[in-house]
């Protein structure tokens, strides 16, 4: 089992759950500067809790989701140990979820690549054939679940079929701003900010 630091906060990252990395700490530092005193947020695909623990320093109420039993159970207790509250359940995308909220987070399965339904882990990066199938898939039903002021923070790569995404996000009739940027190798990693017109 791993750890990784954010921070005063700590996660225990058990096997078969996606180890927070760059793009998790490209949300987390920017998440980490909002001002969400009362705000309802919902993380999904938490994972080992990363952005939803840092969302719980500061906002009124947060719910993580993940369709990974494993991370239900590391997000849980990574909460438990930093002494902050979550709500964690298992849900594939909205499946499960029927409120609304101020912010909702997916720092998605992005990279290219065929998803072997049966092995969570390869779940955990790749986002289907062109990388975006997922992130489209959520894109699809997100709006429903947002505040009339809330938004979306999204994080994919540059190697996700980026267009694509950004034609779903019109089709939805919102609007994106590019939040931050991260160059890693051969890809850049994106913040995505989408909010409804
Ligand atoms: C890139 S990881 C991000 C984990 C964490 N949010 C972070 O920033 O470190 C993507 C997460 O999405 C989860 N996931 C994959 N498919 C999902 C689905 N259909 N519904 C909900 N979560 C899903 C994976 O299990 C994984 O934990």
């Amino acid at each position: 089992m791993g750890k990784v630091f954010f921070k005063h906060l700590e996660f225990e990252v058990p096997e078969g759950v996606y180890e927070p990395r760059e793009d998790s700490f490209l949300a987390g530092n920017h998440i980490w500067k909002l001002d969400l005193k009362g705000k309802k947020v919902l993380d999904v695909g938490t994972g080992t809790g990363f952005l939803a623990i840092i969302c719980s320093e500061k906002a009124g109420d947060v719910h993580a989701t993940d369709i990974n039993p494993r991370a239900i159970s590391a997000a849980r207790k990574n909460a438990e140990k930093n002494n902050l509250h979550l709500d964690v359940f298992e849900s594939d995308l909205f499946q499960e979820v029927d409120e609304k909220y101020d912010m909702i987070l997916f720092n998605a399965p992005y990279l290219p690549g065929e998803r072997d339904v049966s092995n969570m882990e390869e779940k955990s990066w790749l986002g289907g054939k062109k990388g975006n199938e997922l992130l489209i898939k959520f894109l699809e039903d997100a709006d429903k679940y947002l505040k009339k002021e809330g938004f979306i923070l999204l994080v994919f790569s540059s190697i996700s079929g980026v267009k694509d995404i950004f034609e779903k996000i019109n089709e939805k009739n919102m609007d994106y701003r590019v939040i931050n940027q991260k160059k890693v190798d051969w890809e850049k990693i994106l913040l995505i900010k989408c909010y409804k017109f």
